[in-house]
């Protein structure tokens, strides 16, 4: 008989991502024939814009082996125009470093810049992969415990509040952010990337929700400081979750290193999506469009969420999704959503996956999917909720 001698590391405990979980729940649900409204999972729910499409379509025929590590230089160059168009700004392209998705580029971060047992600071509620992925690379989670009045983001009270008990080597912060779509505009971002610079701590905007704003745009930490780290993908405003392609601004001394690592790491992103994104930069009639299309939804939970019942949330200034208190209705959003998930057939995120102290009383409602589904997941959490259903 053999017995397994594996052990598995400490490193590897890590919390599962619940919304992932809850996706495969709803799918076996799905497969007993049950229908579901996925507001899960903040993913899109259209296909790539043609202009991706048709690229890829060409350049099928060839090849498509390794790249160099850090991305075909049109692409890179390409990613550099975006920030002219966005923001203005004049990027040199040899800055951009295309990733396998920004989870890639949270890798290449953390590794390059940080040592085991340095300390990286992010704030509740905020998107669960970055505490694991810290602590898969043995870092110190620094928790900062977001604020309603304060859009639930870091301020810099709260980063020389958490420096007392020991030097802040990272901040990590989203805006738009995930869960709550709570943008940082432009003075409180200057005065998170002042303070951090004050304190010799390394600021890395994920601004992975830039182009989904429902009024104010959001502003790039770049253009405030070339000094710090900036990770974006084309999972959400260009909508190509799937196709796991990425990007990073690091500064220029940073280069070598992370071209080092992500050719040991990765080799290159998958070449043929390297193709699709050059082809999506170019798209942005078609993803206005989607963009209108989460407005519409947007506007629709607000109107509609209050008159359940449901009307405490989180700015919902971009992104795709609205952070609701639902305290009044449980202290416990994973049992709830597992009970709303099968008896009112709507997939929802607990906030205990966002927040693992507070999040029991609250829920995150993506609106990245059709309106038709939208509406009919309110209908269902309606009849849910005055007990026609469940
Ligand atoms: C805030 C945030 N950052 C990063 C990611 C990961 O995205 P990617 O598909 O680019 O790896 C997500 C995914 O939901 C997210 O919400």
């Amino acid at each position: 008989m053999i017995i397994s001698r594996h052990r598995t590391s400490q490193r590897s405990d890590v919390a599962a991502f619940i919304a992932m979980d809850v996706m495969s729940q709803a799918a076996a649900l799905e497969a007993q024939g049950r229908s579901v409204v996925h507001m899960e999972v903040g993913q899109p729910g259209f296909p790539a814009p043609q202009r991706a499409l048709d690229a890829v379509k060409t350049a099928l025929p060839s090849p498509l082996g390794y790249t160099v590590a850090l991305g075909r230089d049109e692409l890179r160059a390409g990613v550099a125009a975006l920030y002219r168009d966005w923001y203005g700004l004049d990027l040199d392209p040899r800055r951009v470093v295309m990733t396998t998705g920004s989870s890639a580029g949270f890798q290449l971060a953390f590794l390059s810049l940080f040592d085991a047992g340095d300390r990286v600071a992010i704030a509740d509620p905020g998107y669960p992969s970055y505490r694991n992925i810290l602590k898969a690379l043995a870092l110190d989670v620094v928790r900062i415990e977001g604020q309603a009045e304060t859009g639930f983001q870091p301020t810099p009270e709260a980063i020389h509040a958490a420096a007392k008990q020991g030097r802040i080597d990272g901040l990590l912060a989203a805006s738009p952010a995930n869960p709550t779509g709570a943008i940082l505009d432009r003075a409180a971002l200057t005065a998170l990337i002042d303070a951090c610079h004050a304190g010799g701590t390394t600021f890395i905007s994920d601004e992975i929700y830039h182009g989904l704003h429902f009024d104010e745009r959001a502003v790039s930490a770049l253009e405030i400081s070339d000094d710090v780290i900036v990770i974006n993908s084309f999972s959400k405003y260009f909508a190509m979750t799937g196709w796991r392609i990425g990007w990073m601004v690091v500064p220029e001394a940073l280069i070598p290193t992370v071209a080092r690592l992500a050719q040991n790491l990765f080799i290159c992103p998958p070449h043929v999506s390297q193709v699709a994104a050059l082809g999506a930069l170019s798209a942005h009639d078609e993803l206005e469009v989607y963009r209108q299309g989460y407005a519409r939804n947007r506007a629709l939970l607000l109107e509609r969420l209050p008159q359940i019942g449901v009307s405490s949330f989180a700015p919902c200034d971009g992104a795709f999704y609205l952070y609701a208190d639902i305290g009044h209705l449980t202290r416990d959003s994973r049992a709830w959503c597992e009970d709303v998930l099968i008896n009112a057939g709507v997939a929802l995120t607990p906030g205990l996956d966002f927040d693992p102290v507070r999040g029991g009383q609250s829920v995150r409602v993506s609106f990245a999917g059709a309106q038709d589904q939208v509406a009919e997941g309110l209908d269902r959490l309606a009849d849910y909720l005055t007990g026609k259903r469940g």
